[in-house]
């Protein structure tokens, strides 16, 4: 009943509902009204407001009197360390490079990119924005060098805050050199560089532009938190759409405050003294919220992970960590345990380890199959809650609110939509589909509270990518259904975007790049179905008239630009060369069904498509390649 109630109160009064839940932040100045619809369908929460999100992440804490709990703890076994920082310590930490940063003309509303591994200092420079009103915006470190030039053109950064080196288990990746060349490709400039030189690598600086992060901080006046107005952004996160651009994601800083303050109790079961860990990178919104800022916020102590669910050491090491931190909630993406099962199907190394306060395992970043849930439960022993949310929400969409109530679990769906979320299935025409029919999920706008209000510099294509297409509705971009009960299945995507190991790719982008090959005349990308990853990048090349070099070489060539244009991340490995596309007679390529082909799946022949018998060639060359196994 506590979940109908709390659903119930919202759609009642959503107005009071928000102001509620507003109620558990420290606000400078209380907002006067939680929505502001006066830009209609662009909305905005507690703009009125002024608010500070490092006050309620850091200080408040300290003024609580639990400044010796632990706030983050760094555990690393890439580099054999482990690190506990108190909130009072964070508290120190943040104020002086928030003041070091103002020492240096950093002000509100200024951007500065961070482009971190998993240490505790990428926490620190968010928070330290966060605390004078400065933007960040967090660039994974997977990407390459002209990924974050395109990220700097389109933020325009006055500082960079970056390290000199991140650790993969295979090899050092050398921040300090992507960050060089990035800053060659981009036309803006940033003032200055903040490097972190980390002992596995001492970057060289670059005279008048970098300067060490150990010196700037030293002896910097600590600045004190700068109130902001409720709908100041706290952040730009980029995210993979349909193009090679990527979308700038506003966050915005009250609304953020109050939904993940609300998630983490409602949706996390935590509080307080809590240790919350969820094993994700600070550059993905799952790290923003919930490595970052959410158990933070709530006064728990998070957990930052520089290590891989198996090799480091071994299948054991998620294990590790949840027993010798106490972990009471653990969030992890569906790939991380398929890698853990690949290397121990029994379940085996958990015997080494007591999981004893771990209550609850969360999954999302991908779809999350049975045989991994069933996994889980069998082995961890404790309720795997699927959830479904996007960069774009910052939160979840669809949970099962253990806080509240523990529903029912129904193997394959995320269960049900959060409070602030109207989810509607809706056919071409946007009309609403009954329960159990597949169609476009959308929600009817207003998005609820820490949502995006509008894309970086592009509103025109927040309101093409996201508005247009169901007016009064916010597009997810993801297909599915819901069931007789209202519980949420997450089926597909309906653009081209496709999920790789929990990472969200554009192959529109991986296109851009196969084209820029010069013997390339024409070319698609498709996600194939991966056993581990879930699915997994496969590139179609046709070559220029008259290129009569070996297609391994030029398939060799290809991926490594994907490496060198967009970065390991993209995991492009395999590509094949075939004579032309299937396309519609006009022009469009038949992704969907290559994708079906490819995977052994029942297809039909698309009725507008141009030539049939290209797919015979199309099979072929995925047989060739070991893909489109079964009957077709
Ligand atoms: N910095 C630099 N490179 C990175 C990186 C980072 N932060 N993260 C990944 N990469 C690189 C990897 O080293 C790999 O490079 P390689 O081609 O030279 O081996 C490439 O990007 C692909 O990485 P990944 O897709 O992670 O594959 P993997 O084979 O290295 O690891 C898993 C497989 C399943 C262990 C790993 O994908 C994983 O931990 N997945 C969980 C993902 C996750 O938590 N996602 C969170 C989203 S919510
Ligand atoms: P990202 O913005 O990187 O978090 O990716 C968001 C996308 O990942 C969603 O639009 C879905 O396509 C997919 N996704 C995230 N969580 C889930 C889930 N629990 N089940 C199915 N798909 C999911």
């Amino acid at each position: 009943m506590a979940y109908a109630n709390i659903i119930g109160k919202w759609r009642t009064d959503p107005e009071g509902f928000w102001m509620d839940a507003a109620g558990a932040i420290d606000w400078i100045k209380k907002p006067s009204t939680a929505l502001n619809a006066t830009n209609a369908p662009l909305y905005e929460w507690y703009t009125d407001g002024l608010v500070n999100t490092c006050w309620n992440a850091v200080d408040r804490h300290v003024l609580a009197g639990r400044g010796d709990q632990a706030a983050i703890i760094h555990d690393s076994p890439v580099t054999s360390s482990k690190q506990v920082i108190t909130f009072a310590q964070l508290q120190d930490r943040v104020a002086r490079l928030a003041g070091a940063l103002q020492g240096r003309g950093v002000a509100k509303g200024d951007r500065v990119i961070i482009y971190m591994p998993m240490v505790p200092e990428a926490l620190v420079a968010m928070l330290a924005c966060a605390r004078i009103g400065a933007i960040h915006s967090v660039v994974f470190g997977g990407f390459a060098a002209a990924e974050l030039a395109v990220r700097i053109d389109d933020c325009t950064p006055k500082a960079i805050i970056a390290a000199s080196c991140g650790i993969e288990p295979n090899r050092v990746v050398h921040y300090k050199p992507l960050l060089d060349g990035a800053i060659d490709l981009a036309t803006h400039k940033p003032d200055f560089c903040v490097i972190l030189q980390r002992e596995q690598e001492i970057a060289t600086l670059v005279p008048g532009r970098d300067v060490d992060w150990q010196e700037f901080t030293e002896n910097a006046t600590p600045a004190d938190c700068l109130a902001v107005e409720g709908n100041h952004p706290a952040y730009i996160l980029y995210t993979s759409g349909t193009t090679g651009a990527p979308k700038g994601v506003v966050r915005p800083t009250g609304g953020h405050l109050v939904a993940l303050n609300w998630s983490m109790r409602a949706i996390y079961n935590v509080g307080p003294g809590d240790v919350f860990w969820a094993a994700s990178d600070v550059g993905w919104v799952v790290g923003h919220s919930y490595i970052c800022y959410g158990p933070l916020i709530a006064g728990c102590t998070t957990i930052v992970y520089e290590g891989k669910p198996v090799g480091t050491p071994d299948a054991g090491a998620f294990w590790r960590v949840i027993s010798e931190h106490k972990v009471k909630s653990f969030f992890t993406a569906p790939t991380a345990l398929r890698a853990i099962k690949r290397d121990d199907s029994e379940g085996k190394l958990l015997a080494d380890y007591d999981l004893s306060n771990l209550q609850t395992l969360y999954l999302a970043g991908e779809r999350a199959d049975p045989d991994t849930i069933l996994w889980a439960q069998r082995h961890m022993k404790v309720p795997v809650i699927d959830h479904w949310w996007q960069t774009e929400t910052g939160w979840a969409i669809a949970a099962n609110p253990v806080g509240i109530e523990a529903l029912p679990v129904k193997i394959g769906s995320p269960s049900v939509p959060m409070p602030g979320y109207d989810v509607q299935v809706l056919d071409e025409g946007g009309h609403p589909v009954p329960a159990g029919t597949l169609g476009a999920i959308a929600i009817k706008l207003p998005l609820p509270p820490g949502t995006l209000p509008t894309l970086w510099n592009a509103e025109e294509r927040f309101r093409k990518s996201y508005l247009n297409h169901f007016p009064g509705f916010y597009e997810t971009g993801d297909a599915g259904y819901i069931d007789e009960d209202g519980y949420l299945y997450i089926m597909a995507r309906t653009d081209d975007v496709i999920n790789v190991a929990g990472h969200r790719l554009s192959t529109g982008a991986m296109e851009e790049v196969l084209a820029g090959h010069k013997d390339v005349a024409e070319c698609a990308v498709i996600g194939v179905a991966d056993e581990l990853k879930g699915q997994s990048p496969l590139g179609f090349l046709c070559l220029n008239k008259g290129t009569n070099r070996p297609h391994d070489e030029i398939i060799r060539e290809c991926v490594t630009l994907m490496r060198e244009k967009i970065g390991p991340v993209a995991d492009f490995k395999r590509a094949v060369v075939i004579d032309r596309l299937p396309k519609t007679r006009s022009g469009k390529i038949l992704r969907g069904t290559m994708v079906n082909i490819a995977d052994g799946k029942s297809w039909k022949m698309p009725a507008t498509i141009d030539d049939p018998t290209i797919l015979d060639e199309i099979t072929a060359a995925l047989k060739s390649i070991g893909y489109a196994k079964d009957k077709v």
